[in-house]
């Protein structure tokens, strides 16, 4: 006999776990079950499951959040797969270790597109204002169209971004509204009349005036912004007329060129001449060669060897670090080890394509105190990322990135000359002498030393934020900078 099981649109992942495990415990087997998604109660019992056996199931945590995420794919045949995977693990608890199982390999790819469509929707809901100026709470409404069943997932993020106003996230298969302080979800709904927000006119005239027509990259555009997102983006509707004029545009800046140095160049050739001896003028090559046997510090005596930046030397985007780890000192490449795995992972969660960036730490030699047979990490000190400093601004000056990302104390001081209250800090952007912007952020290290997972998740929703935004600066894409440095890229929020 076929279990018909129907997942409800509101509670799908308590729903969908209640009822695995009462299926699992009742041993049907994935060929006997039925799932569907369509608007019903929780769990609902189509035809009754046989008895329970009661046997309890332990899977691995990993599942867990595969399973969290991936109910809220779009992919009708989510519920069975997962249950074929749930059902699997019964007689092979190992079997998420499989890297190249297809079914689990789906899965992972599920939880993938289930992330980066939460990504979008942080970066692209676009709020308006619906309240009338007497609410003692201002209130807002914004219409959203997700590829996955994401509002549920992610509105706690927007509850904890926005806390002080009430808002409501539309969307056709669910709606999140966020009154006084209260998450709730409902049906969704059609398109509404949302009024326009008197703030948009201004959003899109910015936008017209940070677009520079002379670094137009229409695909790097359109793979951070897609196309899908724009109509509801008010600063969107500008974009095909910025695209199609800005080869005029440029001839236009091109013919209009002053012919004679502008005032400001002569006090510009003083300070380049007065700039310090390390700013370097070699070659790649040879700064990494000067890098690899650099005694400048007491560090080169212990470690392998010295680790410098990668990545190619046009970068827009440079990443900055703290110093390489043990697994970075062995190989010589700096983010490999557990730290750099997160950062690819965030890298592939924000869309950063991270063999474009140029990756680099402060410090360039591996700091640690031998205990048995393991090498600790030590934070460098203040003189040693000073020290260290002489490389990193001649990476900056062989790259001249135009956005610096600083991941931790240890890059925010060696760029910044100052690596406390990072906590309070993150997400400011400082500018450099040279007028390149440095975004402030955590280092991944950071987030994997968090035990508690709800601070954890923070921290990194924040990190993921700084990346994004850092990128799209990289991108010449429209970020507005604010100095709490708060940080949905392009129109973060009411306000
Ligand atoms: N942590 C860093 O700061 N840099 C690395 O390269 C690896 C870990």
């Amino acid at each position: 006999m076929t279990v018909v099981v129907t997942m409800p649109m509101i509670g799908t992942a308590q729903a969908w776990r209640d009822a695995a495990r009462g299926l699992i415990n009742a041993n049907i087997p994935p060929c006997d079950v039925s799932w569907g998604d369509e608007t019903a109660p929780a769990g609902l019992w189509d035809s009754p499951p046989p008895p329970c056996t009661g046997k309890v199931l332990t899977v691995p945590k990993e599942f867990l959040s595969i399973a969290r995420s991936v109910v809220w794919h779009s992919d009708p045949a989510r519920f069975s797969l997962l249950y074929q995977v749930l059902w699997r693990l019964r007689d092979t608890p190992g079997l998420l270790q499989d890297r190249a199982d297809p079914e689990l390999a789906r899965l992972r790819q599920l939880q993938k597109n289930v992330h980066r469509c939460q990504h979008k929707m942080k970066a692209f809901v676009r709020f308006r204002e619906i309240g009338s100026p007497d609410d003692p709470r201002r209130s807002f409404a914004a219409w959203f169209e997700p590829s996955h069943f994401t509002v549920e997932p992610t509105a706690p993020w927007f509850a904890r971004r926005f806390g002080d106003m009430d808002w409501r996230i539309i969307t056709p298969s669910v709606t999140a509204s966020f009154i006084d302080g209260e998450l709730r979800y409902a049906e969704g709904q059609s398109k509404p009349p949302l009024p326009e927000d008197a703030s948009e006119q201004l959003w899109t005239t910015y936008f017209r005036n940070i677009f520079n027509p002379a670094r137009v990259k229409v695909k790097a555009m359109q793979s951070e912004m897609p196309k899908k997102y724009w109509k509801n983006m008010p600063e969107a509707a500008a974009i095909p007329d910025l695209i199609a004029s800005a080869p005029a545009r440029v001839r236009a800046m091109n013919d209009a060129a002053p012919t004679l140095p502008p005032l400001r160049v002569e006090k510009v050739q003083q300070q380049l001449a007065q700039l310090p001896e390390s700013v370097w003028s070699g070659n790649a090559d040879a700064l990494r060669a000067e890098i690899s046997a650099c005694t400048r510090c007491p560090l080169h005596c212990h470690a392998t060897q010295a680790v410098h930046g990668e990545g190619p030397m046009d970068a827009a985007l440079m990443i900055v670090g703290e110093q390489p780890g043990d697994t970075e000192d062995l190989a010589g490449r700096p983010f490999v080890g557990p730290a750099g795995k997160l950062l690819d992972q965030l890298c592939a969660e924000t869309e950063v394509d991270r063999s474009k960036a140029y990756i680099t730490n402060a410090v360039k030699h591996f700091k640690f105190k031998p205990r048995g047979k393991r090498r600790i990490h030590q934070q460098p000190s203040t003189t040693e990322v000073e020290q260290c400093k002489w490389w990193l601004d001649a990476e900056r000056a062989a790259v001249q990135p135009r956005v610096i990302l600083a991941m931790g104390a240890s890059a925010a001081l060696s760029l910044t000359g100052n690596g406390k209250d990072m906590r309070n800090r993150r997400g400011r952007v400082h500018q450099l002498d040279d007028g390149t912007p440095v975004v402030l952020t955590f280092h991944p290290s950071y987030l994997l030393r968090l035990q508690d997972p709800d601070a954890r998740e923070a921290a990194t929703d924040l990190l993921r934020t700084d990346l994004t935004r850092a990128h799209q600066l990289a991108q010449n894409l429209a970020v507005r900078i604010t100095p709490d440095g708060g940080g949905a890229p392009v129109r973060a929020a009411p306000q």
